[in-house]
C-alpha cells in the first residue's frame, strides 16, 4: 500500500453520500482528485457532485468489492457504516481512517472508555443491560441522568433524560437497541467542540475551539472561536489532538465537550470524520476540515487550519431552513451552502450559512450570539 501522496487524477472512494460526502467530494475536486461515492439512496447529495457513484446497500459485498477495485483509497462520511462494510474492503484498498477508529466511535461504551484512556475526562457513566442494572446505576450516579442507546444515536435520538426514579422503567423499555448507557447529567454552561486532522505521517493540526448551540437537539449555531478563557481553548485543542493520536487516525476527528461552570471540560462524544460544527472552516480558514480530510486520506501534507475571519455557522434545517434560504443566499456577509436533498422534511439538515465577522472581534461575536446568527 503506497504511503506516498496520491497523484492528481486518483480516485477517492467515500462510503456514504450525504452532505459530508458531498462537501468532501467538492474539496477533493479542488485538489484534482476524482471521487466515487457509495450509498443506498439515489440522487443523494454526494452522488450529485461525485465523479462516479455506486448505488447499493452497505451489506452488498459484491458491490463493495467492485468499488474497492475502482478507487485508490477509501474513507467514510459517517460513523455508522457497518464494520462489516469496511471489513469487506480491508486488504483490497487502504481505508482511512481504519477499522479501529470506526469501531471505537460506533459504541458509546467503548468511546467513553477510550476517552478516559486517552486522557480526556468524562462524566460518570455505567453500561446498562437490565432494568436492575439501571436501578443500581441510578443509586450510584444519582439523578438527573441521561440514558442513551450505546449505538446508532444521533441528533439526540435514542436518549432520555431521567429526572425522577419513576422515569426509569419507561425509558428503559422504550430505548432500543440495548445495551444502554447511563451518564450523569452534566450541568454545562456551554457545549464546545474541537476538531483535529491527522495526516498519514502522523502530523496533527487543530482548529480553534468552537461553541455550539442546539435547537430541538439539532445543532443550530456554531461560533468560532468559542468564547472561552485561553487555557480552556488550549485544552480543547490538546484533547482533540490526543484523541486523534490515540485513535491512530488518518483523517479528521471531532470531539464534543461540555464546559462546566468552573471552566473545566468533559468529553462527550467523538466523530471520526468532518463534523457539522466544523462547517465554518469552509469559509473562515485557509484549509477547511473537508480539504484537511481529503489531504490526510490522500497522503498529502496537511494544510493550515489558521482562521482568517471569525464566523458563525447556522444550520438550515427542514421547512424553516428552506424558507430562510433566499435571505441567506442574498446576504453579503454570508456564504451559503445547499446540499441538494430532495425533500425538506422537518429535522433534516438542508444546508448551512456561514456568516463571516472581523477577525478577533469579541464584540461582533457577542452581538451575533445575542441576535441568534
Ligand atoms: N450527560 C449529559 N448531560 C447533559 N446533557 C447531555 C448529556 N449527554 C447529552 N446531552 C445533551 O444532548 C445532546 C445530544 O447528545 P449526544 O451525546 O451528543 O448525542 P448525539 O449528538 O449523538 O445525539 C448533547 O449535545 C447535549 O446537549
Ligand atoms: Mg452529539
Amino acid at each position: 500500500m503506497a504511503s506516498s501522496p496520491l497523484p492528481p487524477g486518483s480516485t477517492i472512494g467515500i462510503l456514504g453520500s450525504g452532505q459530508l460526502g458531498r462537501m468532501s467530494a467538492i474539496a477533493a475536486a479542488r485538489l484534482g482528485y476524482r471521487t466515487h461515492v457509495f450509498g443506498p439512496e439515489p440522487d443523494s447529495p454526494g452522488m450529485q457532485v461525485a465523479t462516479a457513484h455506486t448505488l447499493a446497500a452497505y451489506e452488498d459485498v459484491e458491490a463493495l468489492r467492485r468499488f474497492a477495485g475502482e478507487v485508490d483509497v477509501a474513507t467514510f462520511e459517517f460513523e455508522n457504516v457497518p464494520l462489516a462494510t469496511l471489513e469487506a474492503l480491508d486488504g483490497r484498498v487502504p481505508c482511512r481512517p481504519g477499522l479501529k477508529a470506526l469501531s471505537i466511535c460506533q459504541d458509546r461504551v467503548t468511546e467513553k472508555r477510550f476517552l478516559a484512556e486517552a486522557g480526556v475526562p468524562v462524566a460518570p457513566w455505567r453500561e446498562i443491560r437490565t432494568e436492575s442494572e439501571l436501578q443500581a446505576a441510578i443509586a450510584e450516579i444519582g439523578l438527573p441522568a441521561v440514558l442513551k442507546t450505546t449505538r446508532l444515536g444521533y441528533d439526540g435520538r435514542g436518549q432520555a433524560v431521567l429526572r425522577r426514579p419513576e422515569d426509569a422503567a419507561a425509558a428503559f423499555a422504550r430505548l432500543e437497541p440495548k445495551p444502554l448507557i447511563l451518564e450523569a447529567f452534566v450541568p454545562f454552561v456551554a457545549e464546545i467542540s474541537g476538531i483535529a486532522a491527522r495526516g498519514l505521517d502522523g502530523a496533527v493540526e487543530t482548529y480553534d475551539a468552537i461553541e455550539n448551540r442546539h435547537r430541538h437537539h439539532i445543532l443550530d449555531l456554531s461560533f468560532a472561536p468559542a468564547r472561552l478563557p485561553a487555557a480552556a481553548a488550549e485544552a480543547v485543542r490538546a484533547h482533540v489532538a490526543q484523541v486523534a493520536a490515540a485513535l491512530d487516525l488518518v483523517g479528521v476527528v471531532a470531539l464534543e465537550m461540555f464546559l462546566l461552570p468552573d471552566g473545566s471540560l468533559l468529553g462527550n462524544e467523538i466523530a471520526p470524520r468532518p463534523h457539522n460544527s466544523g462547517h465554518w472552516t469552509m469559509d473562515a480558514c485557509l484549509c477547511s476540515q473537508f480539504e484537511q480530510h481529503v489531504r490526510a486520506v490522500a497522503g498529502l501534507p496537511l494544510g493550515s487550519p489558521a482562521r482568517h475571519r471569525d464566523a458563525v455557522m447556522h444550520n438550515l434545517v427542514g421547512p424553516e431552513g428552506l424558507a430562510a434560504w433566499p435571505d441567506m443566499v442574498a446576504r453579503r456577509d454570508v456564504v451559503a451552502h445547499w446540499y441538494g436533498k430532495a425533500e425538506a422534511r422537518p429535522g433534516r439538515k438542508l444546508g448551512h450559512a456561514n456568516r463571516l465577522l472581523s477577525l478577533d472581534s469579541l464584540a461582533s461575536l457577542d452581538k451575533a450570539a445575542a441576535e441568534g446568527f
